[in-house]
């Protein structure tokens, strides 16, 4: 219908008879001439319908209304002396339309598409207009683009794209799986992936030696900013492989995907331990685009006249004494920031928070009268205490001081700005403990699929894993492994998982099966996909880059899912609902 896209028009077209396609952006009626801002995929353009150029045009155009759907027929011209409009890209040039089709009318939108206060919720139900937000279309173009760079990259390493099935068995990835009944098989149940994990295991059997997908996943748990329940993965497999073919593969791709969206990024990435990461940062996935780093601090505080502190420095398999400079920190925070801050940590477990502030005249600080003067010398020296500076103490049990206290270095940065929007800081975290416990119960860190490296050690904690996560501005942007290709081992992980033979044979019969007729050395990785365009076009939830997400609480305003099916339907399937009362 079209003979141009509204801004690949430009100077050069000047007098020449253009046919363009839209939606009425804006409109303007000015002393009998009337104005539209036409608006497409691309941009906007100014018609101009004047009754001397063309009184059936002008006609038509007095009874357009906003996001009205025209097609309009003209010559460009220059704007007159004064009415350019530098903003827009076409800002200099107008067309005369000569001929104006309403092709479709449009009721009074429910909202103002450009207004940033208009709630999630009504943006999500009318998600269609929502998304002609020309930043919506923006993201999606380099999605699209992000998408077509990881196929030709993928291609060019000699990755075949394969895809693996929807309605499938449950693959543990840590979630609750997302159910899909079976109207053949009353009372039986389809899976809906967790991730193609299992399948791309089995490909790598079938001797396919490089596999990859971009897949959809499903997860039901709890949702962020940088979770959906329904995401995707760019999933990547390969054979006879060792960790560092994987992290090389990964780094070609994602230094791809960026060119292609108009960024240089440096590989390789730094690499850190996941021990590292933890005691240093009080993170798995630390953005380091700013320092705010923790020195270990237990042991001085063995000689504490304080009791408390003596007594937790002294078991430091089980505690942590942990200390976080904050260069300038004394002059940038007031008691007021100091008090928020300590409140925010006690959200997070902690007691309280314990500084020392370097004053022009000394350290100061509550906790000084509990430790030698040895130790306050070797505190200043381990932090490189400057004065201005303050330093923060967080002690306790490992787990929570390691968390609050990472939280604490998220929270100052956010305060002070440290991280540089415009920068991609990559790290590769590794070597990360195979088993974890959560509630008492034995869980795999990454999945049980996973490649232990001492899987005989005396303690669980000293089994580590051939794991890999990669982490971008500190989120968790892909993980992966090598993967068990033996029978013998991928038993020996279930069976510390508390997964007995039978429930293994139930659920994985498949996948030991394979291991057991010459399953290759094999290993891969998955990049979240929605999280990598999140970060590419800096936006702040993982909702404006998926063209119809779902809500926080995992619903989808537009479509009601989910919702009641009829009787008949689930009568079919073999289920009654149970009254909401009955337990
Ligand atoms: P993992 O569970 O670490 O690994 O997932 C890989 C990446 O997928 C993204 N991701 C999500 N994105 C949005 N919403 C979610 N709910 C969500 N969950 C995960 C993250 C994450 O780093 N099968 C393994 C991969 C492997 O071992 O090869 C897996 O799925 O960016």
């Amino acid at each position: 219908m079209r003979s141009h896209y509204c801004t690949h028009i430009n100077e050069n077209d000047l007098g020449r008879e253009v046919t363009l396609c839209g939606w009425v952006n804006s409109y303007r009626d000015h002393g009998g001439v009337i104005f539209i801002d036409l608006r497409d995929n691309t941009g906007l353009i100014q018609l101009v319908c004047d009754p001397k150029d063309s009184a059936n045009a002008h006609k038509t155009a007095s009874s357009v209304r906003d996001e009205y759907v025209l097609k309009a027929t003209g010559k460009v011209r220059l704007r007159g002396e004064g009415l350019t409009n530098p903003k827009l890209k076409t800002g200099k040039i107008e067309v005369v339309v000569k001929e104006l089709v309403i092709e479709n009318a449009s009721e009074p939108l429910p909202f103002v598409i450009s207004d940033p206060n208009v709630g999630e919720e009504v943006r999500l139900k009318y998600r269609f207009l929502d998304l002609r937000n020309p930043k919506s279309y923006e993201i999606f173009k380099l999605r699209s683009k992000a998408a077509v760079a990881a196929r030709n990259a993928l291609d060019e390493l000699g990755f075949l794209e394969v895809e693996t099935p929807i309605l499938t068995k449950a693959t543990p990835e840590g979630a609750r799986d997302y159910l899909v009944p079976s109207r053949i098989y009353n009372g039986e149940f389809y899976a809906l992936p967790q991730s193609p994990q299992l399948f791309k295991q089995l490909l790598m059997c079938s001797g396919f030696d490089r596999y990859f997908q971009i897949a959809k996943c499903f997860r039901d748990e709890d949702l962020r900013a940088d979770r959906q329940p329904e995401f995707t993965q760019i999933d990547v497999e390969m054979s006879f492989c060792e960790q560092e073919d994987i992290l090389n593969a990964a780094e070609k791709l994602l230094k791809s995907i960026f060119a292609a969206c108009g960024h240089e990024i440096k590989t390789p990435f730094l690499r850190m331990s996941f021990k590292e990461a933890m005691e240093t940062y009080g993170s798995d996935k630390p953005d380091l685009r700013y320092g705010l780093h923790m020195v270990e601090a237990a042991d001085l505080f063995l000689d504490s006249s304080n009791e408390v502190f003596s007594s937790i420095a002294k078991d430091t398999k089980k505690n942590r004494i942990k200390a976080l400079k904050v260069p300038q920190g004394d002059t940038l925070f007031s008691r007021k920031h100091l008090k928020e801050l300590e409140e925010f940590v006690i959200k997070f477990g902690a007691k309280g928070l314990g500084y020392f502030q370097m004053k022009e005249d000394g350290i100061k600080g509550p906790l000084l009268k509990f430790m030698s003067e040895k130790s306050i010398g070797e505190l200043v020296k381990r932090t490189n205490l400057e004065a201005g500076d303050i330093v923060f103490f967080g002690a306790g049990a490992k787990k929570s001081v390691l968390d609050y206290m990472g939280r604490l270095r998220i929270e100052i940065a956010n305060r002070l700005n440290l991280a540089n929007p415009n920068e991609f800081n990559f790290l590769w975290v590794l070597d990360f403990e195979m088993f974890e416990v959560e509630e008492g119960k034995i869980k795999a860190m990454h999945h049980p699929f996973t490649m232990p490296r001492n899987i005989d050690a005396h303690e669980l904690e000293d089994i580590t894993s051939i794991a890999h996560d990669v982490v971008l501005n500190g989120v968790e942007l892909g993980g992966g492994s090598i993967r068990i290709h033996k029978k013998e081992i991928q038993e020996k992980v279930f069976k510390i998982l508390g997964i007995s033979k039978e429930e293994a044979e139930d659920k994985f019969s498949f996948l030991l099966d394979a291991l057991k007729f010459g399953a290759p050395p094999h290993g891969g990785i998955a990049i979240g996909f929605d999280r990598l365009i999140m970060l590419l076009t800096k936006s702040g939830s993982i909702r404006d880059v998926i063209a119809f997400p779902k809500t926080q609480r995992a619903q989808c305003p537009l479509t009601q899912a989910p919702s009641a099916v009829s009787l008949e339907q689930l009568r079919e399937l073999g289920i009654k609902i149970r009254d909401k009362k009955e337990k």
